[in-house]
């Protein structure tokens, strides 16, 4: 259930939310913005690193469309891209030169890689990718991480919360096909003991280990080497796949994600937000011996897979962020961002950290980084909420859980006012309790 806020301030927004939510339920359209405080607000545009709502209130974006517009919204080269391509065809149901464009420029970007699948969610490309491990290898049993997100189908909402310690996986949601549970085994991140005992007992039925190689949904816990390390070393002993979901470091901690940032190379990646700058479109890229399994009985489809207008911005964008120096202003960015958060909370005595991975930032309460995924469960979220909302009429649009994105849209004066903001805020509550 919503809470309406009254502030008159965004009326417009609360008005369209009563209205949408006798047509939607819930009023919004994927579940988990349900968490976004205020929870009401309604945008009408976005401009770089600022979003309008419907009341003509302008904020500065740390959300970002919950990651993809990594070069800020309606950046002109990505709109213009799709413009012209919307007016020549959106889905031709066959072949067309945008998406070898396309897969030119994601290969080009992860050289490791020499095949790439199309599809249009993160969640659909996870899909296929554990199909096609399953079809490479003849076994079922998915391994994955404590805390880690994969998408929302029934084969990978689990063990994203709850923590039982062992190999068992803990159903997320009502509603789940409980064989589901059969299927998938639950290691701890970066826990070598926890790797090894899933291979001791389970090595030769394993088809894949799927892992975010940070925790990004998790308190962006990074992967220590001897983890990422021994995976491979197993994977290579027993047969089974290594899958990297890079749906949210892919693009964005580097311009090869993870793969280039660690070094270790998995057999499959999984590439969805950052690649398109905020059209729907994913990725599977690998090698021709597994990736071409869909050729050979693995079904891989969708009516909207590689289509023009996904295919055109995922082209462009990926050649933006390749220009040279994007990474390094990215990665400035967030951290002037996160020091200037710290010492904010350092000067007024707020038990919280402010750290960084590129261009995302995590902020932790009371516990020191790195967290353990338990205790990032664990959190009590309440001030980081109250600050959200006590921050949305000093112009931020920010995430639950702490988490903040930045685009190359953003400036260091956004930085500066977001640094301002938090200090009024912060001092303004010291003074209310
Ligand atoms: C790491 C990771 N994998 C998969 C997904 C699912 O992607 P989508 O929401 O596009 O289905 C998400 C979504 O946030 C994600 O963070």
């Amino acid at each position: 259930m919503i809470a309406k806020d009254q502030d008159h301030r965004i009326r417009g927004s609360v008005d369209a939310l009563n209205r949408a939510e006798v047509l939607i339920s819930g009023g919004v359209t994927s579940g988990l913005r349900r968490a976004l405080e205020p929870q009401a607000l309604s945008f009408e545009s976005g401009h770089g690193s600022h979003l309008k709502d419907v009341d003509g209130n302008e904020y500065i974006d740390y959300v970002l469309g919950w990651g993809p517009a990594i070069l800020g919204h309606t950046h002109p080269a990505v709109t213009e891209a799709v413009e012209i391509q919307v007016r020549k065809g959106q889905v031709f149901g066959a072949i067309h030169p945008g998406e070898r464009l396309a897969a030119e420029r994601l290969l080009a970007c992860v050289p490791q890689f020499s095949r790439v699948l199309f599809s249009n969610t993160g969640t659909e490309a996870v899909q296929v990718a554990l199909r096609l491990a399953r079809a490479a290898t003849g076994r079922n049993l998915i391994v994955k991480c404590a805390g880690a997100y994969h998408g929302w189908h029934d084969t990978m909402l689990l063990s994203y919360h709850q923590h039982t310690g062992g190999h068992r996986a803990v159903s997320n949601t009502l509603g789940q096909n409980p064989r589901a549970l059969d299927d998938v085994l639950v290691i701890d991140f970066n826990d070598v003991e926890s790797v090894q005992s899933v291979f001791r007992q389970y090595g030769q039925d394993i088809a894949a280990v799927i892992i975010d190689p940070v925790l990004s949904n998790g308190g962006l816990i990074e992967p220590d080497p001897a983890f990422l390390t021994l995976l491979r070393e197993q994977c290579d002993r027993t047969g089974a796949l290594l899958i990297y979901d890079e749906v949210i470091t892919g693009f964005r901690i580097a311009l090869g994600g993870a793969v280039e940032l660690y070094g270790v190379v998995p057999d499959l990646a999984i590439y969805a937000k950052a690649m398109a700058n905020g059209f729907p479109i994913s990725a599977v890229a690998g090698q021709p011996e597994v990736i071409d399994l869909v050729t050979q009985g693995v079904v891989h489809a969708g009516t909207y897979n590689g289509n023009a207008i996904a295919t055109a911005a995922t082209a462009v964008t990926l050649e933006f962020l390749a220009l040279p120096g994007t990474y390094e202003l990215l990665w400035a960015h967030a951290q002037a961002l996160a020091k200037g958060l710290q010492n904010v909370f350092d000067v007024h005595g707020v038990d919280a950290q402010a750290h960084h991975l590129g261009p995302i930032v995590q902020i932790l309460f009371g516990k020191t980084h790195p967290i353990s995924p338990r205790d990032f469960d664990e959190t009590d979220w309440t001030l980081w909420n109250q600050w959200s909302r006590s921050l949305s009429p000093e112009g931020l649009f920010l995430l639950p859980h702490g988490r903040m994105f930045l685009s190359t849209a953003h400036t260091a004066e956004d930085i500066q006012r977001t640094i301002k903001a938090f200090e009024g805020v912060i001092q303004h509550e010291k003074d209310r309790f």
